[in-house]
Order: structure tokens, then sequence, then C-alpha cells
């Protein structure tokens, strides 16, 4: 068992709390706020027993100089500060000595967050290749760590794993939550076990798939990472996005498990000013897809309806645009109307599924995509493991 928030004394202490800030955005806006949400009865009790908090997050992916703008964490400090009616001190630098004096100067209670972890990545991809100076350096500012990232567990970080290794640590309550029911409902699937992949991170997700296909009864396939299989089944799928070279491993993985992959039949794209629905074999080369089509809803609604436990990871299309949204929405639907386990997991998908106001209707809404998939997968999460073990 790991250690949680609740086995170390807080009073006066200078804590890190890592959470996952990685909020859908949109013009340097919030779409939606769930993660932060879910990370505030951590930082709560955090406060309440007189912690000095320092938090940390990544926000999307750095690459280059024009990532870092839009991927400030400075909105979500605000939006937290509206979220827990208090102030949250945004310090914009990932190191040296504007950060220091400012977490030096913190009293018992106040919140600071540091600007995005992965800005850091520009420098030699230091935070996600876990360069061990910099956790080093970051566990300098914390007396003790807590991780309540679930959405960043399956990462081995320098925010993460690397501060672990520098700190005594724990996890915190919305990590402990997701683990355990995650563990629960999920070590022994009632079946039929169906699990819904979309969305646009179309690699992570294909990697997973070997390890996932032979534990699944269905896999139903939608959204961008559909297009990569399509192709490889020899479907015309126009300028639609896919994956050259995951072409080879897709088609293997059609040939191993035709009986459990089901694939869109007909999709929804635009065809130079307009949008068109129409079926796989009849796309044309300019088209781009964007949505799953209506037949495609009804064969997955076959899969799902008797379904007993519904792993959702990834919306069906590009949900953020009304012209593109009802895949994802009447598939939101037919999940709300089935009375058994159905887990939604990942930004996008928790992010759809609130936009649609379906939320309620899920048995858990879990705030880990990639991270909540490996664990299906039976892998330990590097994030977890990092943590100290309760001794009795
Ligand atoms: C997520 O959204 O899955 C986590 O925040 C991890 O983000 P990443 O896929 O960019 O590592």
């Amino acid at each position: 068992m790991k250690k949680t928030i609740r086995d170390f004394d807080l009073q006066g202490k200078r804590l890190i709390i890592r959470v996952d800030f990685n909020v859908p955005m949109k013009d340097g806006k919030i779409i939606d706020d769930t993660r932060i949400e879910k990370a505030l009865p951590t930082i709560l009790y955090a406060k309440e027993h007189g912690a000095k908090i320092l938090l940390m997050s990544h926000l999307g992916r750095i690459k280059t100089k024009e990532d870092l703008e839009k991927n400030t964490l400075y909105p979500v400090a605000k939006r937290l500060e509206e979220l827990i009616k208090t102030p949250v001190l945004f310090v914009s630098e990932t190191r040296g000595s504007v950060l220091e004096h400012a977490v030096s100067s913190l009293n018992d209670g106040d919140i600071c967050l540091m600007e995005n972890t992965r800005f850091e990545d520009l420098d030699g991809k230091k935070e996600s290749q876990n360069d061990e100076e910099l956790g080093k350096y970051w566990a300098s500012f914390g007396d003790l760590f807590i991780n309540d990232a679930f959405g960043t567990a399956h990462r081995s970080h320098a925010s993460n794993v690397g501060i672990a290794r520098h700190l005594p640590s724990g996890i915190g309550f919305l990590m402990e939550e997701e683990l355990k029911y995650l563990d629960e409902n999920l070590k022994q699937p009632e079946k039929p076990y169906v699990v819904l992949l979309g969305g646009a991170k179309v690699s992570d997700k294909i990697g997973l798939l070997s390890n996932l296909l032979p534990k699944v009864d269905f896999c139903l396939i939608g959204g961008a990472m559909a297009y990569t299989f399509l192709k490889a089944e020899g479907l015309p799928i126009g300028k639609s996005l896919f994956e050259e070279e995951k072409l080879t491993f897709c088609k293997e993985l059609l040939e191993k498990y035709k009986e459990k992959i089901i694939l869109p039949t007909d999709h929804l794209v635009q065809r130079k000013e307009e949008i068109v629905s129409c079926f796989l074999t009849d796309t044309k080369e300019e088209d781009i897809g964007y949505d799953i089509g209506k037949r495609t809803v009804k064969v997955f609604q076959m899969y799902l309806k008797d379904a007993k436990t519904i792993v959702w990871n990834g919306p069906m299309g590009m949900y953020e645009d009304p012209k593109f949204a009802s895949g994802t929405k009447e598939i939101g639907e037919i999940l709300s109307e089935n009375p058994h386990t159905k887990i939604v997991c990942g930004g996008d998908c928790v992010a759809a599924v609130t936009m649609f106001d379906l939320e309620k209707k899920m048995t858990h809404i879990s705030t880990g995509g990639g991270a909540a998939l490996e664990l299906l997968e039976g892998k330990e999460l590097p994030g977890v493991a990092a943590i100290d073990e309760k001794t009795y």
C-alpha cells in the first residue's frame, strides 16, 4: 500500500504537489476544468493542514519556442483561484532566482503554481526524460512530495518520478480514488467487456492495443485513430489523418483480432466547402474525415447496449466543432442508457461528456487517459511505483 497525504504531518512543511492540470484548451481558454476541480480536495486538505504548497503540472507538449506561449499555465492559475476561492501565486518560471524566492517566501497555507514543467523540454527534454538534476533541483523546493497527477502516472517525468526519488512521498486523494476504482472494477471486468477508442493521440494508443485486445471482448475504434486501421484495410480515407509507420502494425492486429476490432463503415467528411456524410468506400481523394457516421453509431450501439463493462477513451470526432460533434454525442447518449459499468477516461473524452451534460450518467469519470489504459493493460504506472510504501 502506498503512503497517502494523510500519513504526513503537513503543518509548516514545504509541500510539492504534482497535479495534472493538462486541461483541454482552445484559443487560450480552458474548455473543461474537470482535472482542476478533481485536484481540489488534496490542495484544500494541504492548505487546511498548514502546508506551504507548491503545485507543479505540465500542459500540452513542448517542442518549439512557439509552443511556449499557448501552453502557459497562467489561465489555469486564474481558474484555480476562482474554484478554490483563495489567491494562487503564479510563477512564470520553472527554475531560477524568481522561483526560488517565491517558494521560500510562502507562508503556511499559501498556494503557488509554477509554470508548465514541460517548458524544460525545450532544453533536451529534461522534464519528459526525467533528467536526474532537474528532479533533484525541484525536490529541493520541498520537504514532502505528494503525487496526485493520476493522468500523468504512466509517464516517467522529472516532476513525478524524479522528485519522488529525493523526498518522502505519498499519493493524493484523486490518485487514491482513481487507483481504487479502476482496480476494483477492471481487474476482473464483467463481460461483455467493450473498449471504445478514439481521439487524436493515435500512436500513443495504437501501442496499447496489442496488450488490450486479448483482454476485451470487443474494441470499437472511431475518431482520428480509426483512419490508420481503415487505410490498413485498404479502404480509401482521402486526406484524413493517419500514421504511415503504423500501417503494418494495424494490419497485423486486424488479421489477428478481426472478430474483435470494429471499425467505422461511414463518416462525416469535409469535401472542399461542403460537409458530406458517406460510406468509407465512397470517400473521395480530397475528403477529410472529422466524425463517425450514423450507420457506424448504429453498429457501435449493438455492441454497447449489451456490454456489462465499457471503457471509453477518446472522442469519436472533432466534438469541439458543433458540425462534427454528433457522433461523440450520440455515443455518449448510448452509454448513458446502459445500466452497467461505464468508465470514461481521458481529458478530451471527459470534456466531451461534460459538454453534452452526460457526466452524471457515467459510473466513473477518470482524469487519466493513457494512465487508465495502461492500468487496464495490467501495467505498473511509474508515477505510482515511485511513491513510498506504507510501513506498519
Ligand atoms: C494526458 O492528458 O493523458 C496526460 O496529461 C499526459 O499527457 P501526455 O499524453 O501529453 O503525456
